[in-house]
């Protein structure tokens, strides 16, 4: 099992871009309106935090969470851009989450992350964590290797169909498609959805 404080620690961080998602981008300069109109956005696996920075500084609620403490320390460091946060836990608990709520995650290179025997119960935390009609936008990573990395994982590969499959006991999957914007040696191996919370 990854032990992401110490990668953290250790700066093995090669999935750390320095800048947001550019299909994150590509969905807010293109008007996206589940993620422009979401009054709280929670970023799971948010790691230094620019996902959370790139939605915030489009006057979007947003909320990073991660593991690693090191991580959410860096995040925190950075210059404070809108109105985010960040918080230590995992989403497979629930302490980090009383008293808050929101209707909008933003997935990215966490559920590829995480060992996929817990796929399942990624998808009952995200239908924990959102209300009927909660937005779950997630970009998945199909063949998740970049350049250079072990095909072993983490990250680990997943198809549209077991997307699909693992959320559908509590999403509808509202919209698809593959973004034109990547980060570079990503392109055309990522999948955009758009899911929505059943009631
Ligand atoms: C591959 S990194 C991606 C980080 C960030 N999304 C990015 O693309 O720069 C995965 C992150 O998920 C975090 N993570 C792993 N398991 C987690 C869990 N159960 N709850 C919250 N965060 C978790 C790790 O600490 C790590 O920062």
């Amino acid at each position: 099992m990854t032990d992401w404080e110490d990668r953290w620690q250790k700066n093995e961080t090669p999935w750390d871009k320095g800048y947001g998602a550019p299909p994150l981008t590509e969905c807010l300069d293109l008007g996206m309106e589940e993620l422009l109109g979401a009054r709280q956005v929670l970023v799971p696996g948010c790691g230094s935090g620019h996902d959370v920075r790139e939605l915030a500084s489009r006057g979007i609620g947003a909320t990073g969470l991660d593991l690693s403490p090191t991580a959410v320390t860096r995040a925190r460091a950075m210059p404070k851009i809108g109105h985010e946060d960040y918080l230590c836990g995992s989403l497979f608990e629930a302490d980090w989450r009383i008293g808050r709520e929101f209707d909008t995650v933003w997935e990215h290179t966490c559920f590829c992350a995480i060992d996929p025997a817990l796929r399942v119960a990624y998808a009952r935390a995200m239908a924990e964590i959102l209300p009927p009609g909660g937005h779950l936008v997630g970009l998945f990573f199909l063949t998740p290797w970049d350049p250079g990395e072990k095909e072993e994982g983490p990250p680990f590969a997943v198809s549209r169909e077991e997307v699909e499959a693992l959320f559908a006991p509590h999403f509808e999957l509202r919209k698809d498609r593959v973004p034109e914007r990547a980060y570079p040696g990503r392109e055309g191996r990522e999948w955009l959805t758009v899911f929505k919370r059943r009631n």
